[in-house]
């Protein structure tokens, strides 16, 4: 597939996605858009990859929605588009996805690294809700995700000034699940995906719904639903797999089946 906004590289069973508009730090204007969300949903359905990795460059991971693009809508139009929608497909992919973070995640940008799993950043990192300073809010659920993240507190702060913060305090804050240095981002983040690709498939995909589950149910449901797949697992090839390797203390080797 040609894409004009992103590249795409497929590194063993990881599918990376790096964000390629570097005259606008990556803004991310519509077509940047639907190429994410094809090639995202592309990665998903491919039984050879397990994980995904999105990332920007060294400035900027992306710098928010593309102003220039965006001043002059109008709300009957962005109403009937649903503009901004296709973006909720990334929150709906079931395998797991890293975001390498350096530089600016702004706006749209910090809500593409909210849409990821495990946010890996580089201490070079600064992340924001800038929107309001345009006279408008988050539009991919950054006023909901982050205050997920980080609570009541924090979010407001960040929210309701459009400040940024660097990555130690975004990782104190419970955003970002490591900090690396900048040079060492893009290795780490693929490590880190092709561990989690190099597990059983049904097993990491059944533990990111079951980690995402926290936030659309009560505890007791939440606990009910991880029992429920927990048991389902032992109907696996890969459980036994596993437990057989363990107790022969050898590596597994999962089939993902
Ligand atoms: C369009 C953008 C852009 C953006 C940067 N550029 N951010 N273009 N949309 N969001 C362009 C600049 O116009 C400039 O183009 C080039 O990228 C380099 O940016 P500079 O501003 O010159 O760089 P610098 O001085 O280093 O400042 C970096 C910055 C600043 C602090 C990140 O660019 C900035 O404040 N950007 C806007 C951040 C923002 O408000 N984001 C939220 C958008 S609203 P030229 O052609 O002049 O060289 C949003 C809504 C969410 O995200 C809705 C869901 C998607």
């Amino acid at each position: 597939t040609e894409y004009q906004t992103i590249l795409v590289e497929q590194k063993g069973r990881v599918g990376l996605i790096t964000l390629n508009r570097p005259e606008a730090l990556n803004a991310l204007n519509n077509q940047l858009m639907r190429e994410v969300v094809a090639a995202a949903t592309g990665f998903d359905r491919d039984p050879s990859i397990g994980a995904l990795v999105i990332t920007g460059s060294e400035k900027a991971f992306a710098a928010g929605a593309d102003i220039k693009e965006m001043q002059g809508n109008a709300f009957p139009q962005v109403y009937l588009d649903d503009w901004l929608g296709p973006w909720d497909e990334l929150g709906r992919l079931r395998k797991p996805v890293v975001a390498a973070v350096a530089g600016f995640a702004l706006g749209g940008g910090c809500e593409l690294a909210m849409l990821c799993d495990i946010l890996i950043a580089a201490d070079t990192a600064k992340f924001g809700q800038p929107e309001i300073k345009l006279g408008v809010i988050p539009g991919i659920g950054g006023s909901q995700r982050l205050t997920r993240a980080v609570g009541k507190a924090k979010a407001m702060d960040l929210c309701l000034t459009g400040r940024m913060m660097g990555a130690e305090e975004a990782e104190r804050a419970g955003l970002v699940s490591r900090i690396v240095p900048a040079a060492d981002l893009l290795t780490e983040a693929l490590a880190t995906a092709e561990t989690v690709a190099a597990m059983s498939a049904p097993a990491a995909v059944m533990m990111k719904e079951s980690v995402n589950r926290v936030f659309e149910t009560t505890l007791a449901e939440g606990v009910r639903f991880e029992r429920r797949l927990f048991h389902a697992l032992f109907a696996t090839a890969d459980q036994k797999e596993g437990m057989a390797a363990f107790a022969e203390k050898r590596k597994p080797s999962f089939e993902n089946r």
